[in-house]
């Protein structure tokens, strides 16, 4: 359901943030993808939510192409698809409920399923008891569950999490955490963004894929490195592949 064949991005005058990566996620699948700061978590991230296309080779998602889909066509692509930021990205000044119906008004909710729908969303992220607060008077972890609920408004097949416990405590990530893996036993795929080992350690069934200076360098359910075969200038790629936490 998703694919990334060959996927080359390039920033003007900033080089490869993604260089020739291949890999594919089934339906349903909860992948990590990790990887030190400026390795291309981000990137690839925004490349499967189609908000930058890739320079090189094809992302594919839930049916739609980055060669093919249009611009226009994104919304539907948006339908399928949704995402949640390390900075949540809510709307300032307005209730956890309004969050969520706002996004409900967009996808064309009618008038009098909104209410009972953003009822719904707000309780599947147990926030039921919240949902008047503004989210200024949220915690970080309230603040998430909002910007979760508001992404499941469209009922997502995938869900795409950004560093999405990078400014939560211990407590509120686990919360986050036990919300996601809720949601993936219910046949969401989830494709999460860390670079948190103590995290992706917590949780060693979850597939992990591991960015290095844009190169995937580690598929776990692979269990080796998938890179291109080593030619005669690349590193030797033969050795055990670098965990998270850099044990060898
Ligand atoms: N919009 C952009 N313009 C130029 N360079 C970018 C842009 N976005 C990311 N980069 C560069 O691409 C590389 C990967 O960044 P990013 O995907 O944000 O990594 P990560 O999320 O793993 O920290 C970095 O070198 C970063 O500076
Ligand atoms: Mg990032």
């Amino acid at each position: 359901m998703i694919r990334f064949s060959k996927v080359t991005k390039a920033y003007p005058r900033r080089g490869k943030a993604l260089d020739d990566i291949s890999f594919q996620v089934e339906k349903g699948e909860f992948v990590f993808i990790t990887g030190h700061s400026g390795s291309g978590k981000s990137t690839a991230l925004r490349l499967l939510h189609f908000a930058e296309r890739p320079t090189d080779g094809e992302v594919r998602v839930s049916g739609f192409s980055s060669t093919v889909t249009s611009d226009r066509e994104l919304w539907k692509l948006r339908r399928r698809v949704g995402m949640v930021f390390q900075d949540f990205r809510l709307l300032p000044g307005r209730t956890a409920r309004d969050n969520v119906e706002f996004a409900l008004e967009v996808t064309g909710t009618r008038r009098g399923e909104i209410v009972s729908r953003s009822n719904r969303l707000l309780s599947q992220v147990g926030l039921a008891a919240k949902s008047g607060a503004r989210v200024e008077e949220l915690s970080g972890g309230e603040q998430q569950r909002v910007a979760i609920a508001r992404a499941l408004a469209n009922e997502p097949q995938v869900l795409l999490a950004d560093e999405p416990t990078g400014n939560l405590d211990e407590r509120a990530s686990r919360g986050i955490m036990d919300l996601f893996r809720e949601l993936n036993a219910s046949g969401m795929a989830i494709l999460m963004a860390t670079h948190d080992l103590e995290l992706v350690r917590a949780h060693p069934a979850i597939r992990l894929l591991e960015l290095s200076q844009g190169r995937l360098a580690f598929d776990s359910s692979l269990g080796v490195v998938t890179e291109a075969p080593p030619g005669p200038e690349a590193p030797d790629r033969t050795a055990a592949p670098v965990l998270p936490g850099g044990e060898v």
